[in-house]
Order: C-alpha cells, then structure tokens, then sequence
C-alpha cells in the first residue's frame, strides 16, 4: 500500500470514526505502518481490498480506531504550560477553593497515554506548591482509551527518554531507579487514578478545577465532535475552572464558554455564561 494510497483510505475512512485527516496528515507514516501489517495479517492485497473487508466485518472498524492511536508524550511536554501552570495558573485555582473551604483540588489528564502528563502535574503539585497550600490535597484522574497505554501508566516506570525535559529537582525526588528505568516513587503515585474512558461516549463524574486536554480532541477528532466535546469539557469544569488545550491547538472557532488566560497559549478559563 503506497502512501497516496494511504492517504485516501485515511480520509475515506476517519470521518466514520469522527476523526479528521488534517489532524493525522503529519503523523500518517506511523498509521499507515499498522494498516499495512494489519491487511497482511488479513491477506488483503491492498487498501481498497482492506476497505471492502471492513464494509463486511464491522468489528473490523475498532481495529482501525486502535491502529489511529497517537500516543506520544513526555514528562512536561511543552514547558512553557507548566511554568504558566506552577507560576500562575494552580496558585490562582488553589487559592479560590481555599476561600470557598474547599480540601482538594481535582484535575483531570484527558489523553494520558502513559501517564506523563498526570504525573507531571502530581509531581509539580506535591513537590513544589503544595507547600505553599498545606490544607489542599490534589486528586488526578488519568483518562485514556488505550489499555496498553494505561497499563503503563499503572506501571508508572519509563526511559530516560522521556523524563529529559522535566526539571531537576522533580526528577531527583520524584523517581526510584529501577535498572535502566525510572519509576514514579509510590508516595507520589497515591491521588492519581487512571480509567479506561473513550472521550467521544465517556467522561469522569464531578466537576474538575483543572482539564489537562492536550493534544487529542483538538487535533484528531472532527470539527463537529470538537464542539460536542468542548461543551461537555465545560460541564465537567467548576465554575472558573480552567481548560489546557495542546500547545499547536486552538478551540473551534465561534465557540463560546470559554475566555483566553492572558498572555498563556493554549489555556482558556470557564466563563459563567455560554
Ligand atoms: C498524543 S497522546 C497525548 C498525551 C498527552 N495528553 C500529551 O499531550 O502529552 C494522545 C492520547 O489520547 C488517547 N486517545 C486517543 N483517542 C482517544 C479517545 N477517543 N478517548 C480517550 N483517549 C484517546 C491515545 O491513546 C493517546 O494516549
């Protein structure tokens, strides 16, 4: 299957899943790569042949949806949010529920593959605000709708490859060796739970302070279901929650609900009225 090939069966068929082919265009060659090996394990001679396959055996359309999993990550990816995060964002959230009595923070990681993104934060959290709130605890749900992802994330043990990026000191305290990997050290693991959640149909119950949503809705999915998404996005935050979207994303245009936080890309406020 040649990559033009691939490149129309690809837009043929990601609408189906209500995905976009914009978002897939950089990151086809990896797509592709399964849906070759995944015909040649069907005996399929070509896309068109794999295309009439799936019209027979409907099944057939999560395999696809599986082999359209991106599931890049790395611990503080894009540096810049987490800075904004640390410096502004969580100090802000953090102070309001103090002043509303409230005890925890909760967050949500939607699109956690291994669990970087959910860690990140917890680490960030315990190790260098917490002390300056004592009273607030921080509970993370970690959502994805892959099972190899998640038990990784269970796991919580990675490559140096992944942790480069991520600041000294949280990498000094926050891991244990294990040979060549490092695993998140157990202390930091309790308050950060991860569930098998498809974004499209589910989502965690009660209201969330902060969503972690990069790099997923707004990049994969269809215009249609970015909107649908964005909506229920903003039912599950708490009045003046905040939404993160990733660093090349932007919100659907026309869409409202939602205010720019000044000066920081990609992360937006809930407004009282939609
Ligand atoms: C590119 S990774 C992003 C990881 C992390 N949010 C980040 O920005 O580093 C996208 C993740 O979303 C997951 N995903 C894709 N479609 C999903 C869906 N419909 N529901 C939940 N998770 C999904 C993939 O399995 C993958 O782990």
């Amino acid at each position: 299957m040649k990559d033009t090939e691939c490149v129309q069966f690809l837009q043929q068929t990601l609408p189906r899943l209500r995905l976009r082919w914009l978002g897939f265009r950089k990151v086809r060659a990896q797509v592709c790569k399964r849906i070759r090996r995944r015909a040649k394990e069907l005996g399929l001679a070509d896309s068109l042949a794999y295309r009439a396959y799936l019209e027979i055996h409907r099944d057939e359309w999560d395999v696809l949806d599986g082999m359209c999993h991106i599931t890049i990550s790395r611990f503080y990816r894009d540096k810049g949010v987490f800075e904004s995060l640390e410096q502004t964002v969580l100090p802000e959230i953090a102070g309001t529920a103090i002043t509303r009595g409230e005890q925890e923070l909760r967050c949500w990681s939607v699109g956690c593959a291994s669990g970087e993104e959910a860690y990140t934060l917890a680490l960030l959290w315990r190790l260098r605000l917490m002390p300056r709130f004592p009273t607030l605890s921080m509970q993370i749900v970690a959502t994805d709708v892959d099972d190899d992802m998640l038990g990784r994330a269970h796991l919580g043990c990675y490559r140096p490859s992944s942790l480069s990026e991520l600041l000294h000191d949280l990498l000094a305290q926050g891991f244990v060796r294990s040979g060549d990997a490092y695993c998140v050290h157990p202390k930091y693991r309790e308050g950060v739970f991860f569930l098998r959640q498809d974004l499209r149909s589910a989502m965690p119950d009660g209201l969330f302070h902060l969503v972690l949503c990069r790099n997923i809705a707004f990049t994969y999915f269809d215009e249609a279901l970015q909107r649908e998404v964005l909506q229920k996005l903003r039912e599950r935050l708490h009045p003046g929650g905040v939404l993160v979207v990733g660093s090349h994303e932007s919100l659907p245009q026309g869409t409202g609900g939602f205010v720019a936080w000044p000066e920081k890309r990609g992360i937006y406020r809930k407004t009282e009225v939609s």
